[in-house]
């Protein structure tokens, strides 16, 4: 039996009132905020029953509206990068405001993560929705989204959806950075990774996929096997992970599959992530640098976290042969993601 309850968290002048939902099973605790569809804290347990707060976050309000890293957020309309937030849509140019060297990344100035949604109370969760107006940082259409956090035992399933008015590209995902050793801890080179995945995209120097859909065979990118995160941070080209993982291939049929392991051998916690989309962004926090002060104190660095981001293939509204963004008028978006926590 999981127990929702929710209360206000504070006010952010201009937008309203934030609220705080508590999502409670016998093995974990998640909080969710109202702004952003932040998930703002994931207590689990360890091995000898130790609780920790595993995700990355502020202590107030304050620090969610300032973040510019997404931390716990749902971004969108497009998470990740388009190559010079430029795309064509049924013969109609689009230009989107650039906020990523020369790139749009995670839905633009005032993204989703920006934005207070609408909660419901669902069966074991809390149901977030909002509306995107036609022009919204620039893209096409009015678009009603939708994300439902439920938490089941030990699996915490995000759930999207969406309709649109008008043609539109589309990718939602979150953004939650773990530490599975707990959030102030200093780095995750002591955490084994595996991802599911035979193929990468390669990325340029703007971190835009070059078109190319690389086997992961013979190279550092191969995590088909647990490796562990630090060895493998020497050995990677640039400052470290942050390249989709391709999970399926364009125009597979919808379903749910694994797509990473991550585990913490001190503490004994896992997490596990399964889901419908085609691709996972492993992204080990390779730009924060220490002067975000987080939950209780704690100062986020490099390398002192990951993100499993979930999603289409970045850039995909301008590579022909990545699997299809585009949301039509009449359809309906949909996509589920598991995070899974166990103990070894
Ligand atoms: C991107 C990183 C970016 C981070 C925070 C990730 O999804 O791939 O390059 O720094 O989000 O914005």
């Amino acid at each position: 039996m999981t127990q929702v309850s929710h209360q206000q968290w504070g006010e952010v002048s201009s937008l309203g009132s934030v609220d705080l939902w508590i999502l409670q099973s016998s093995q974990v605790r998640v909080e969710v905020l109202t702004l952003g569809a932040i998930i703002r804290s994931v207590c689990s347990r360890g091995k000898h029953g130790q609780m920790e707060d595993v995700v990355l976050g502020y202590d107030d309000l304050e620090g969610y509206v300032s973040d510019k890293r997404y931390l716990g957020a749902v971004v969108g309309r497009v998470a990740n990068r388009i190559a010079r937030g430029h795309f064509v849509v049924e013969g109609k140019d689009y230009q989107l405001d650039i906020n990523n060297g020369p790139n749009a990344l995670h839905g633009g100035l005032r993204g989703f993560n920006k934005a207070i949604w609408l909660a419901t109370a669902v069966e074991s969760g809390v149901q977030l929705s909002l509306t995107s107006p036609d022009g919204d940082q620039g893209y096409p259409g009015e678009v009603q989204v939708s994300v439902t956090y439920t938490l089941q035992g030990e699996t915490l399933t995000a759930e999207y959806q969406a309709r649109s008015t008008k043609t539109t590209p589309i990718n939602l995902t979150n953004h939650s950075y773990f530490n599975l050793a707990g959030q102030g801890a200093a780095d995750i080179y002591d955490h084994e990774v595996s991802i599911s995945a035979q193929s990468y995209l390669p990325v340029d120097d703007t971190s835009i996929p070059t078109g190319e859909i690389r086997a992961v065979e013979g190279s550092p990118f191969d995590l088909r096997k647990p490796v562990l995160i630090g060895s493998r941070l020497k050995v990677i080209p640039g400052p470290g992970f942050d390249h989709n993982f391709c999970l399926s291939s364009p125009g597979d049929p919808w379903t749910r599959k694994h797509a990473a392991r991550v585990c913490h051998p001190a503490s004994g916690r896992v997490l596990e992530v399964s889901t419908s989309q085609p691709g996972v962004q492993f992204y080990t926090a390779n730009f924060l640098d220490g002067s975000i002060t987080g939950k209780g104190g704690a100062r986020y660095r490099k390398h002192s976290s990951f993100c499993l981001e979930t999603q289409n293939w970045p850039d995909a509204v301008n590579q022909a042969s990545f699997p299809d963004c585009l949301l039509r008028p009449g359809e309906e978006y949909r996509h589920i993601t598991c995070f899974i926590f166990t103990t070894v």
